[in-house]
């Protein structure tokens, strides 16, 4: 189950290893939780972990391998700082070819999303979760495997111009004032000419960090592209920055549970998302990952404990207190009605979740 480090308990067992803003590893697998690493967990700022519980048996598998995500963040990262260092880049070529064959070698991708919204630092981590959504909505989509990986460099290095940008305005709690959105708003552009001066990146990858906020109706940035101006692989990236974007906390607001995400992007089919693309996006995702605590609209509380891959928004869930399982599919007078508010979860944890050996 995943829960928010405020919710954590001293004996609690972690699920899955939890990584530093920097990769470093700071809690492996199964670790078992003491005052002293919940404080280290606060302190690296980490908002959210798995744990193991006696409701959720299903495992959280990861789409790509551990080290490979953390290798690919800190190459970006490296490369970001160095404007665009010639064997650095031979490296992140490297690390995209193996994400886009794990991503497609068909490992479980229910819980390989859900350990997507593990909290972690946001800029980098961002990078490698769009660039993994863009592969699977891409191959989905029928690309061939050149097309994904042009898809995939592109989409891993979109905010690249970021690393140009004034780090005091990207991390301001507040609403940016107009001067500092016009900057902010330069990154495709500014990310554009930072990769157009190395010859090995495809137009492809280039058009994505151009064009990746752009949207279909002509209210995007930077030129205000309509339609089929705005090239394929940019929506694609577009939608996945988006995404990844709503169900991640920043530092200016908290992250919208997958299930919100989700009919959020299902609401801008066709105003500013096309629906060829948003329809292949959304077969990717899984609105509620398993771990995820809901409410119903009985007033239950429920914990997502399987994904029916034919109907997404009706997974299978477990009632804490009770014990009682439902296949919401099979449940026509039950629906989810929303994520359990912080009182719901502290209660649930009070009275009824009992940790494996906790
Ligand atoms: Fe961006």
């Amino acid at each position: 189950m995943r829960l928010q480090v405020q919710f954590l308990l001293p004996g609690m067992k972690i699920f899955a290893p939890v990584y530093g803003p920097k990769g470093e590893l700071l809690l492996p697998k199964r670790a078992i939780l003491t005052e002293a690493n919940i404080a280290k967990l606060r302190q690296h700022n980490i908002l959210a972990v798995y744990i193991e519980t006696d409701l959720v048996v299903d495992h959280i598998e990861n789409l790509i391998d551990d080290l490979i995500r953390v290798e690919t963040q800190a190459l970006v990262r490296e490369w970001a700082e160095k404007h665009g260092d010639h064997k650095l880049f031979q490296g992140i070529k490297k690390n995209v070819k193996q994400i886009v064959s794990d991503v497609i070698s068909g490992k479980t991708v229910q819980y390989g999303l859900a350990e997507i919204y593990a909290g972690r630092a946001y800029t980098y981590a961002h990078s490698v979760d769009v660039c993994i959504l863009a592969i699977m909505a891409g191959y989905r989509l029928n690309y061939s495997r050149p097309a994904l990986l042009d898809l995939a460099i592109g989409s891993l290095l979109h905010d690249l111009g970021k690393a140009k940008l004034d780090k005091m305005i990207l991390n301001k709690p507040g609403k940016l004032t107009d001067m500092e959105m016009s900057g902010v708003r330069r990154h495709p552009e500014l990310g554009f000419q930072m990769l157009i001066q190395h010859e090995d990146i495809s137009p492809v990858a280039g058009g994505v960090v151009l064009s990746h906020h752009e949207r279909l109706d002509g209210s995007g940035y930077p030129f205000g592209l309509k339609d089929n101006a705005i090239p394929r692989s940019a929506t694609i990236c577009a939608i996945a920055d988006v995404y990844n974007a709503l169900t991640t906390d920043r530092v200016y607001r908290k992250a919208i549970p997958p299930g919100a995400a989700y009919e959020i992007l299902e609401g801008s089919e066709d105003r500013l998302f096309p629906s060829w693309a948003l329809k292949a996006f959304l077969k990717c995702i899984v609105p509620y990952p398993v771990g995820t605590l809901t409410r119903l609209s009985t007033g239950d509380m429920a914990c997502v404990v399987a994904v029916n891959q034919l109907s997404p928004l009706q997974p299978k869930v477990v009632l804490p207190e009770t014990k009682t399982r439902l296949d919401l599919a099979q449940e026509c007078d039950i629906q989810i009605a929303g994520c359990s508010s912080e009182r719901e979860i502290q209660k649930l944890l009070d009275h009824a979740i009992r940790c494996v050996d906790f």
